[in-house]
């Protein structure tokens, strides 16, 4: 057998060094997603509920004035900042009512994003400590919870 050109030796020590190297990143990539353990009732209570979710305990500060510290005005943006990420967790879910088909769950992905939209600006509107800015903010936020379940909720 002839031997082979240390050039093309190389060149194919080269090409089988990256096929290497792309099957490993596929596998990565390809990694199943973790499997959802929150539904979407679970999230409106522990997150959403007027009065026993975060958003209740942002409501509550709020309509007292925001009487408070730094700290809890800093906690309130927290809460904010996870309603707002709930918005994005939504998105991979199908509502019980008004998604059976393409423009329906595109309606549905858009409610999601204007709430996680509207949770961000509250929260950015918590970071100033004035309420002439946080009831506004807190206003839309409750107007895309209506806006929602108009569309999506059971009854
Ligand atoms: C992107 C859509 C969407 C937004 C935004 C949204 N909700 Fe909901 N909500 C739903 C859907 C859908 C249900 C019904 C879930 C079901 O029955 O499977 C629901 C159910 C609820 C429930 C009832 C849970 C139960 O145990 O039956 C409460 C309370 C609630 N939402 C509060 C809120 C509040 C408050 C906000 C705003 C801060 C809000 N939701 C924002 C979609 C939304």
């Amino acid at each position: 057998m002839r031997k082979l050109p240390t050039r093309i030796g190389l060149a194919l020590a080269g090409v089988a060094f990256f096929s290497i190297a792309l099957a490993v990143s596929v596998a990565v990539i390809a990694e199943p997603a973790p499997k959802p353990v929150a539904g979407i009732t679970n999230i409106m209570n522990a997150v959403n509920h007027e009065t026993e979710g975060l958003y209740g305990m942002i409501k509550k500060f709020c309509d007292g004035g925001g009487q408070g510290s730094a700290d809890q005005w800093k906690m309130m943006r927290h809460r904010a900042q996870v309603m707002a990420e709930c918005g994005n967790i939504l998105m991979a879910k199908s509502p019980p009512r008004g998604a059976d088909d393409a423009a329906g769950m595109a309606k549905w992905k858009q409610h999601c994003a204007n709430f996680r939209d509207a949770s961000k600006k509250l929260s950015k509107a918590l970071a100033f400590k004035k309420m002439n800015k946080v009831t506004p903010a807190l206003a839309a936020v409750a107007a895309q919870c209506d806006a929602c379940h108009n569309d999506h909720k059971s009854n």
